[in-house]
């Protein structure tokens, strides 16, 4: 057994879950006519209700036994204080110093004033921003940029394109396109409307080596000359986001036109930085700080906010309750928003890239469960898709609902329409329906006894499906920012308590490497080196592509 698993607050969590059995959520409503408002609570523009999870007052203060003995307020300390806590890279996850505005006091981390350092690079930014969103940034044929493509894949791209979809009602000026997949229809359908005379291409990648994104960027400067003829225009039409100088400048880019940003912030927690390049495009500079300063909120809180009355901490061990002590595998994300769908795709890489480990900080093999299958969608979408396995199925789904109050689009009556669905799918889940209740419903509809009994346990709901609802003002710059930071620390806390490493991603290195040997081996003849299965696919893959006549797949060999 694992230290954690051997430890005291963990096995007082095992006897308290079996202790808890037979007990509803209705039932708890029902005890407790204060458990809205004691389990309800504000951090920033975020206000979080939890009192439709499976938990009691003991339950919470299990929790917080078991974040203090596995050192979560040392380990908060040491994020903000720049300590190397990304211990297999040997680098400090300082996403927080990005955020911290002007009035920060100084930070050293690894021979660098951090502080300054990030002024530095917000102050190139606005520079260049204002001046492309003004005009004053001309093409090679001296007319204005109109579209901006960003190019880049993960964190490189999910956080910038999610917080985009989110503040539509923001952008003004410039339309902000994103391409990620190597598959080339990304790109082509991308520029199918595009002139490359008013077009920016911002190639975002931490490394500057991944190949999706070089492979695209290749493409699109290929796509660029065709039209503007000479290398020479390439530096009014491309600019570079990284931490690789050398490779940005091999790539050909000038490190003139590169925004630079460094090894302590990770991939999936760089929005904040250079990064966030095509966001500030989009929706201009002030409100850029405003995210910024939205995440900074959220990062005061959690930084100062007790263990207790902590947004992010009660979130992270809401869910270890439920992956590690009710048997929950998967985390539903379900925003109430047209513009924050794309959210879920970011929350899903924040989580599961962080959390997807099964070997601790000091290289021991987990005995319990950690990070969650991350997933879901807008709603009412949802509602008519898969909500159905959420109420009635056999799998315990824990859903996070999140509600802007206002509608930054309003149109008659729609806006209370989604609110009243969101309130309903919480409280349905949470009371479910009885048969008795069903039984009432259906003898008052005149349905014969025989039909009833055969209907009834169709209709029935189990309940106690635990959920949180986040109401937050609006969508806007300042709450989308304290909104992603909410998910951020919600996943360090839970990477602290499971003693794991939230800012590696060692897990993605195996299929990249394999990927590179196979794409030579696509382009050439010979003999492959691999099992039967994959050797057998690869010599399907190179006749369909080498036949002129494209071979019927579906044919026997
Ligand atoms: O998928 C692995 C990963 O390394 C992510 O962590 C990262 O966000 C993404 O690839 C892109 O990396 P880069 O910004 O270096 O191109």
């Amino acid at each position: 057994m694992s230290r954690l698993t051997r430890s005291a607050a963990w096995i007082a969590l095992q006897d308290h879950v079996s202790n808890l059995r037979g007990t509803t959520l209705r039932q708890l409503f029902a005890d407790d006519s204060s458990r809205y408002p004691r389990m309800t609570l504000e951090a920033g523009p975020l206000f979080l209700d939890y009192s439709k999870n499976l938990i009691t007052a003991e339950t919470l203060s299990l929790l917080n036994a078991l974040a203090v003995q596995q050192g979560l307020p040392e380990a908060i300390e040491a994020m903000f204080g720049g300590s190397p806590i990304n211990r297999s890279e040997h680098r400090a996850a300082l996403h927080v110093a990005l955020r911290q505005g002007d009035d920060a006091q100084p930070l050293w981390v690894e021979g660098q004033e951090v502080r300054s350092a990030v002024a530095n690079v917000l102050q190139r930014m606005e520079t260049f921003v204002n001046q492309v969103r003004s005009g004053a940034w001309r093409g090679y044929d001296h007319r204005a940029i109109t579209d901006v493509v960003n190019i880049g894949i993960g964190g490189s791209d999910l956080g910038p394109a999610a917080v985009m979809s989110a503040l539509r009602a923001d952008t003004e000026r410039l339309n902000i396109h994103y391409v990620s997949n190597v598959d080339g229809a990304h790109l082509s359908w991308t520029l199918r409307d595009l002139n490359p005379a008013t077009t920016l291409f911002v190639i975002a990648s931490k490394t500057f080596t991944t190949q999706e994104t070089l492979l695209n960027a290749h493409s699109a400067r290929t796509w660029f000359l065709q039209q503007a003829q000479d290398e020479i225009h390439v530096a009014r039409h491309f600019v570079a986001l990284s931490t690789n100088a050398s490779e940005v400048q091999r790539f050909g880019i000038d490190t003139a036109n590169m925004f630079e940003f460094w090894d302590w912030v990770g991939g999936r927690y760089s929005l904040w930085s250079a990064i966030g390049l095509s966001v500030a495009l989009g929706i201009g500079m002030d409100k850029f700080r405003a995210l910024l300063a939205g995440a900074h909120a959220m990062d005061e809180h959690f930084h100062q906010a007790p263990l207790t009355h902590n947004m992010p901490v009660l979130m992270g061990l809401i869910g270890i309750w439920h992956i590690n002590f009710m048997g929950a595998q998967t985390q539903a994300i379900l925003p109430y928003d047209q513009g924050l769908e794309r959210l879920v795709a970011h929350f899903q890489q924040l989580s599961m890239e962080s959390t997807g480990k099964s070997v601790t900080q000091d290289g021991e093999a987990v005995d319990y469960a950690t990070g969650a299958i991350v997933w879901g969608g807008a709603g009412t979408n949802g509602q008519h898709a898969y909500y159905q396995l959420l109420h009635q199925g056999t799998f315990l789904i824990p859903a996070d609902f999140i509600l802007p109050l206002a509608s930054r689009t309003p149109l008659g009556e729609h806006h209370r329409l989604l609110s009243a669905n969101l309130l309903a799918q919480g409280e349905a889940l949470m009371r479910g329906k009885t048969r008795d209740e069903v039984s009432v419903e259906l003898k008052a509809q005149g349905m014969a006894a025989d039909q009833r009994e055969a209907l009834l346990p169709h209709k029935v709901f189990p309940g106690s499906r635990p959920c949180n609802t986040l109401l937050l003002p609006r969508v806007d710059p300042f709450t989308v920012g304290a909104l992603v930071a909410l998910y951020e620390h919600r996943t360090f806390v839970q990477g602290t308590v499971w003693g794991i490493n939230p800012f590696d991603q060692w897990g993605v290195e195996l299929g990249k490497q394999l990927a590179r040997t196979i794409v030579d081996e696509l382009a050439h003849d010979g003999p492959t080196h691999h099992d039967s299965s994959t050797m057998g696919l690869i010599d399907r893959v190179r006749q369909a592509t080498s036949s002129p006549h494209k071979p019927d797949v579906r044919s026997a060999p």
